[in-house]
């Protein structure tokens, strides 16, 4: 069967079976390769988008405007308006789905993206919730396959932090609909909720992955990816405190590199990433912890391994085959 996303909305991966999540990194490679071209676009010429943002961004709205630029569509960012204030989700979707052909969302609760993508009649794209962050785990992956010369399905992956935040239960999804090897390394208490990982223990039958949850940093090794996120998410600023305690005996150093054993091991992280004390936060940080580095070292996430901004770019290119496949004119 050839697959065919037309009209689809992309709330969470577990929407979509492997053959799809691979159309879509195929999609995307093809897509980085005619912008390296520089080959303009037309394959949402037409097209009107509208992004909602309640939470900050830099690469995810960048990503939806340069692609919808690429290719043809026109954006609206939209902030101050109505929804969840004055205006309930179901009529604000009503109302977008006549205006637009899509709708992005980031912000808070999961509930709200997928009543929009329940109400709009019109593709709805989840640029990050509390519980996922699909679009992003495309970026991840095809960023592994350029960097990684195994099939995904050979691919051991290690996800160190906050194994329940909205990161880890993406990749932990992805993973197992790709059928790689996935290691999720956290202090129990931030291991992934049981029903999800049941669900995706589930999906692994079929595809041959694993998922393994470990307090132990010792089963880094062989890793063909070392991967975090921050230690405290958007929404949850106040629990530095606790996190920085967690999670400190599983911030991505090199002792933890040197654990994987393997020398073509890569770094990754979905950004922004707390590996000096040169922001505001960071700063912050610093003065009332002690700390310069949290998730990662500054010496791990400029090493030769390190592919953050290649994945940071990757964004883009599959934001835009996600868009192109389920909106556009392919
Ligand atoms: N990785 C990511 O979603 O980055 P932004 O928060 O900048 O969009
Ligand atoms: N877990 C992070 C991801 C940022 C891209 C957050 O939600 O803040």
């Amino acid at each position: 069967m050839p697959v065919n996303l037309r009209g689809r909305n992309f709330v969470t991966l577990k929407d979509f079976t492997t053959e799809e999540i691979k159309y879509m990194l195929n999609l995307s490679a093809d897509l980085k390769a005619k912008k390296r071209a520089g080959i303009k676009g037309d394959l949402l010429s037409g097209k009107n988008v509208v992004l909602i943002f309640e939470k900050n961004s830099t690469r995810t709205r960048c990503a939806f405007e340069v692609a919808c630029f690429d290719e043809g569509a026109n954006v609206t960012f939209l902030t101050g308006s109505q929804m969840g204030k004055k205006e309930t989700i179901e009529d604000t979707a009503k109302v977008l789905g006549r205006f637009y052909d899509g709708i992005e969302f980031r912000g808070f609760a999961q509930k709200t993206v997928e009543e929009l993508a329940e109400h709009a009649g019109v593709p709805v794209w989840n640029g990050l919730t509390d519980l996922y962050h699909p679009t992003q785990i495309l970026a991840d992956f095809l960023t592994v396959t350029e960097h990684v010369a195994k099939p995904l399905n050979k691919v051991k992956f290690v996800y160190a932090g906050d194994a329940r935040n909205n990161m880890g239960n993406s990749l932990m999804i992805g993973a197992a609909k790709l059928g790689m090897d996935f290691v999720a390394l956290a202090p129990k208490e931030l291991f992934p909720e049981e029903a999800l990982v049941e669900e995706m223990l589930e999906v692994c039958k079929t595809t041959g992955g694993t998922i393994t949850l470990t307090e132990n940093v010792d089963d880094v090794k062989g890793a063909d990816v070392l991967y975090t996120d921050v230690w405290v998410s958007m929404g949850e600023e106040h629990m530095f405190e606790e996190r920085i305690k967690q999670l400190s005996p599983y911030q991505v150093n090199m002792d933890m590199v040197k654990k994987t054993e393997n020398p073509d091991v890569i770094f990754m992280h979905c950004l922004p990433a707390f590996h000096d004390n040169l922001t505001g936060v960071g700063a912050e940080i610093e003065e009332k912890f002690g700390i310069k580095e949290m998730e990662v070292t500054d010496e791990v996430f400029r090493m030769p391994n390190s592919v953050v901004f290649d994945e940071a770019e990757n964004r883009m290119h599959t934001i835009k085959a996600v868009m192109c496949a389920t909106m556009g004119n392919l």
